[in-house]
């Protein structure tokens, strides 16, 4: 049997068909544990080194299990392939190589079909690699999109496939965790790019501000997207309802917690605007379905693996933050769960403000990883593992 390759997209694939496979990663320790592929369902992976098969190659061989469908993930690319054909060389009969390394799957995105009308059609790109979500709404032949990330290839392709020009791009705030694709989509395609003030103004980002309240509507009869500013976990956090049945609420309402107000430095500030915006979004619909920029794992998603809740459900599951009472409790609440952020953060908020601009490794490098946009002792816990 000859060695193969494979895509991040197959692998996705495979984790959601439940195919019995094994993940053998062979990038060292260190950014193993920082970084790695997940699936919604548990899978078998193990960690045995590239440099370990070049020092100690008959050990780390027998760490193998013989008769598995071995997929081989690693930094780039060559080293998965070396250590496959070691294993092919072993006498392994399905081993395969990740093409273009660990990146391919940290930019992977995954669309989603969440609802099919008459006039419209909702998706949501899942982004596994960063637990992060983008929307794309199409109706007749246009689409708007909602904070697409840094692969503007997927989105200019997808809109393609449906034969939709894309007409808007819109931020729910300025991301921290993430470079963000609209700039480069709005100068790439025509497209509007519409932010809001509050965090965009003083940036070279290129929007257009946003008025709380407004809609805005395609070309022919389509859903209405109303525009809800909902600050606090950034001062221009803004929240999109469409067709009065979804909202599309960025890092605000959350499946599991609210998004974490305490990355701008100013916590209490922030937490303030965060327990108004809270007071605001109680008040809405229970029937309205939350689609949200982040999730924390895989059990938020449905069983389509679509991550979208009833606003009903989202209070009821997080009863401890919406029953807060008072703004200082709530202010309690925030400081007692903060954590440090990633360093790469500030970088990340100079690149979507435009106002520094990185070579394509180095926003590579600044974009892999998980998201720690929620205000929860959760990603605590990760940042633990992660050391
Ligand atoms: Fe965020």
């Amino acid at each position: 049997m000859t060695l193969s390759s494979y895509a991040a997209k197959d692998l996705f694939q495979w984790f959601t068909d439940k195919e019995d496979i094994l993940v053998l990663d062979v990038r060292n320790d260190k950014d193993f544990k920082r970084f790695q592929v997940e699936s919604p369902y548990p899978f078998d992976m193990i960690n045995v080194s590239y440099y370990d098969f070049m020092e100690i190659e008959e050990e780390c061989v027998a760490k193998v299990p013989k008769g598995r469908a071995i997929r081989i993930v690693c930094a780039k690319e060559g080293s998965a392939k070396y250590v496959g054909e070691i294993l092919v060389k072993h006498g392994f009969n399905d081993v395969r190589y990740l093409t273009g390394g660990i990146k391919t799957w940290g930019n992977l995105l995954v669309p989603k079909l969440v609802r099919e009308e008459e006039n419209y059609s909702l998706y949501q790109f899942i982004r596994p690699g960063k637990a992060s979500c983008s929307y794309g709404l199409c109706s007749g032949n246009e689409i708007m999109l909602f904070d697409p990330s840094r692969n503007t290839e997927f989105y200019m392709d997808f809109a393609k496939s449906k034969n939709c020009k894309i007409i808007k791009t819109f931020e729910t705030h300025l991301q921290a965790d993430y470079i963000s694709g609209s700039r480069v989509i709005a100068e790439k395609t025509g497209a509007e790019f519409w932010g809001n003030d509050g965090d965009f103004k003083g940036t070279k980002a290129g929007h257009t501000p946003l008025t709380d309240g407004e809609s805005h509507t395609f070309s022919q009869d389509g859903p209405e997207v109303t525009v809800m500013f909902t600050p606090g976990h950034t001062p221009g956090s803004t929240s999109f309802i469409v067709d009065n049945t979804y909202m599309i609420s960025g890092d605000m309402v959350l499946i599991e917690s609210l998004g974490r107000p305490d990355l701008g430095g100013k916590a209490v500030d922030w937490a303030i605007l965060l327990y108004s915006s809270m007071l605001k979004v109680k008040k809405l619909n229970d029937d309205l379905l939350v689609l949200p920029g982040h999730y924390m794992d895989w059990n938020e998603a449905t069983d389509d693996l679509i991550f979208c809740l009833d606003f009903g459900h989202v209070k009821e599951r997080n009863k401890d933050v919406y029953g807060i009472a008072s703004e200082e409790a709530f202010i309690k609440y925030i400081q007692d769960n903060m954590r440090k952020q990633p360093d790469e953060y500030a970088l990340i908020r100079l690149a979507n403000a435009n106002l520094e601009q990185y070579d394509p490794d180095k926003e590579e490098e600044l974009d892999l990883g998980k998201n720690e946009c929620a205000a929860t002792a959760y990603a605590k816990a990760q940042e633990e593992v992660g050391k």
